[in-house]
Parts: structure tokens; C-alpha cells; sequence
């Protein structure tokens, strides 16, 4: 038998993932779609669920434990007391205000950035070593006002950035290439936002450069029509959503899956996640997402993808839109 005081570690020297917690703020759509995907993915021991609405948040839990029986097992909690979150390995911050038909993601920053305010230092208190994921719109600026405020390292906290755009991009590639969207590798770069942007140059169907990519049964290439109704449509996807059914919740809960799995395997996956640049194509000083490295410890390098110069410009558009909004919160 094991002695009851074994720890068992990670690669990386810390919890291994079978007894890894993730703390999720916000029991809404976003937060509790986010630890259902984690849970039926199996990637955490324990799923601490927090929000101040006590009936809501112990509601969510109960159900989600109801559930335990068909996926890989784990424990589920749900509580408005914030020590519900203690020790966590990840912390994913996605309490917020909504977004609400034709409202852009920046309109929410005064309101969540005030809820950041309150929310982060207890959160801290409880879980000085959990890498932060803030997912909470408008998630750049949400982001670097966090790092303002909690002090934590440009590591350990980011955000979850353009990794949901840039399942839209790849869904609405493979849609049209007819090609498995697993075999689509495209990311969207910049602000979560309306200045984000498809890196075309980069981006492969296969091995087979997309920019090359001449169509296959019937299908055509991405000319650059295709290209720009493509963009647009990763750009409208969320207002779409929300014009339709009020919020989006299941995509945004998967890519929250997907990087609260790639810390807690410490799998150094390459994620489009939000982190603080410094001298990034020359863009310093701002948070958007560009293709990086997530592990334990957290964001890691941000690959130096090559861009065109119409990729750069839009980069560069980005940042200034972002540093702009963040001079107005004061930040
Ligand atoms: C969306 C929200 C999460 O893009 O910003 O669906």
C-alpha cells in the first residue's frame, strides 16, 4: 500500500495531473460548461467550482456530480465560499459581465475590470501557485489589468486569448476544404476581438502550405475571397452566437478544457493564448494572443511565427487598439 503521505509528482516536479485541482470562477454558461469538458476529458482529479450565487454554484456542482459515474473519475465541489478554490493547480477565471447583442467584448471592460479587482486578491491568498487562466471579456485587457493587480508573473497568468477564434478559423477551413479539421493548423493572432487576424502565410491543410493548397474532390482553393469571408466570419461568430441563443458557452468551454489539460499534463502544447509581450515583432507591452508554449508552469515562449507584412500591420493594429483601450480603464 502507498504511504498515505505520497505525494504523486508531475514531470515537472509538481502534483501529477491524478491529483490535480482546477478552480473555476464563475458557475454561468462559460464556467459551467468549462468543468463539464474538463471533466469528461478527464484531465483533473478534482473540479472546484466558485461563484457568489450559493444555490446556483452548489446546484451546478451537484449535477456535474451526478454525472461522475459515466466519465473518468473525479471529484466535483461547488461553493460561494472562495476556500473552495485552495491549492488549486489552475485557476480559469470566467465571471463576468455578459455580452449582449451588438455590444463589442472592450464596452464590458469597466464592469469586469472592478469585478478582477474584488475577485483576484482573495483568489491569490488561497492559490499563490496556480497558474491563471483569465477567460472573462474583454480577455486582453482583462488580463494585463490582472497581472497589474495581482502582481503575478506574465507566466503564470494569461489568457485564453484567440484559441476559440482560432477553432472557428480551422472549423470554417475544413468546412470548406473538406479536409478534417484535425488536419487544419491556422491560428488567429491578436485582440480577442474585432482587430484579431487569420495568419494566412503560416497556416497548412497537411503539410501542404494553405497559401498552395489547390482543393481536393471537387473543392476549390482558399482564394482570397474565400479567405477574407472566412475572417469576417470568425469576426461574427460570437455576435452571431449570442444574437441567437444569448451567450456562447460549449466552443469556449472546450478551448478552456484544452488549456487547463495542457497545464495539468504539462503537455508544452502550442495554444494561441493572450499573454504579456515584450518585443514580440516589435510589440511590447500589451496582451494578445500569438501562438505560444503551455505547460505546468504556464505560457512559456511565444513562437516567432513568420508574417507577411499585411499580418504584421494587422498585429501591430491590434496592440495599438488594446493599449488605446487600456489608457481609457486607466490601466
Ligand atoms: C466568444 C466569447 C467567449 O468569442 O468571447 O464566444
Amino acid at each position: 500500500s502507498r504511504d498515505s503521505d505520497e505525494v504523486a509528482l508531475g514531470p515537472t516536479g509538481g502534483p501529477s495531473w491524478r491529483t490535480s485541482k482546477v478552480a473555476i470562477v464563475g458557475a454561468g454558461a462559460v464556467g459551467s460548461t468549462m468543468a463539464y469538458a474538463t471533466l469528461m476529458r478527464g484531465s483533473a482529479r478534482t473540479v472546484a467550482l466558485y461563484d457568489i450565487n450559493k444555490a446556483k454554484v452548489e446546484a451546478e456542482a451537484l449535477d456535474l456530480g451526478h454525472g461522475i459515474q459515466f466519465m473518468p473519475m473525479a471529484e466535483v465541489v461547488g461553493s460561494n465560499d472562495i476556500a473552495v478554490c485552495a491549492d488549486a493547480d489552475v485557476v480559469v477565471v470566467t465571471a463576468g459581465a455578459k455580452q449582449k447583442p451588438g455590444q463589442t467584448r472592450i464596452d464590458l471592460a469597466e464592469a469586469t475590470i472592478s469585478l478582477i479587482r474584488k475577485v483576484l486578491p482573495p483568489l491569490v491568498e488561497v492559490a499563490p501557485n496556480a497558474v491563471y487562466v483569465l477567460v472573462t471579456n474583454p480577455v486582453d485587457i482583462v488580463t494585463y489589468a490582472a497581472l497589474k493587480i495581482s502582481g503575478l508573473s506574465s507566466t503564470q497568468m494569461f489568457g485564453s486569448g484567440t484559441v476559440l477564434d482560432s477553432s472557428r478559423l480551422r472549423y470554417l477551413i475544413a468546412q470548406h476544404t473538406g479536409v478534417a479539421v484535425q488536419n487544419v493548423h491556422a491560428y488567429i493572432a491578436g485582440e480577442h476581438g474585432d482587430t484579431e487576424l487569420p495568419l494566412w502565410s503560416s497556416a497548412s491543410i497537411g503539410s501542404v502550405p494553405l497559401l498552395e493548397w489547390n482543393g481536393i474532390a471537387g473543392r476549390g482553393p482558399l482564394t482570397s475571397e474565400v479567405r477574407d469571408r472566412i475572417a469576417r466570419e470568425v469576426v461574427e461568430s460570437a455576435y452571431r452566437i449570442i444574437e441567437g441563443k444569448g451567450a456562447t458557452n460549449y466552443a469556449v468551454g472546450l478551448a478552456g478544457s484544452r488549456i487547463i489539460e495542457a497545464v495539468l499534463k504539462d503537455e508544452k502544447r502550442i495554444l494561441p493564448v493572450s499573454s504579456l509581450l515584450h518585443d514580440y515583432h516589435g510589440v511590447s507591452d500589451v496582451c494578445l494572443s500569438v501562438p505560444a508554449i503551455v505547460g505546468a508552469r504556464g505560457v512559456g515562449d511565444r513562437l516567432e511565427v513568420p508574417m507577411s507584412a499585411d499580418e504584421l500591420a494587422g498585429l501591430r493594429r491590434s496592440a495599438e487598439t488594446l493599449r488605446a483601450a487600456a489608457r481609457r480603464f486607466g490601466l
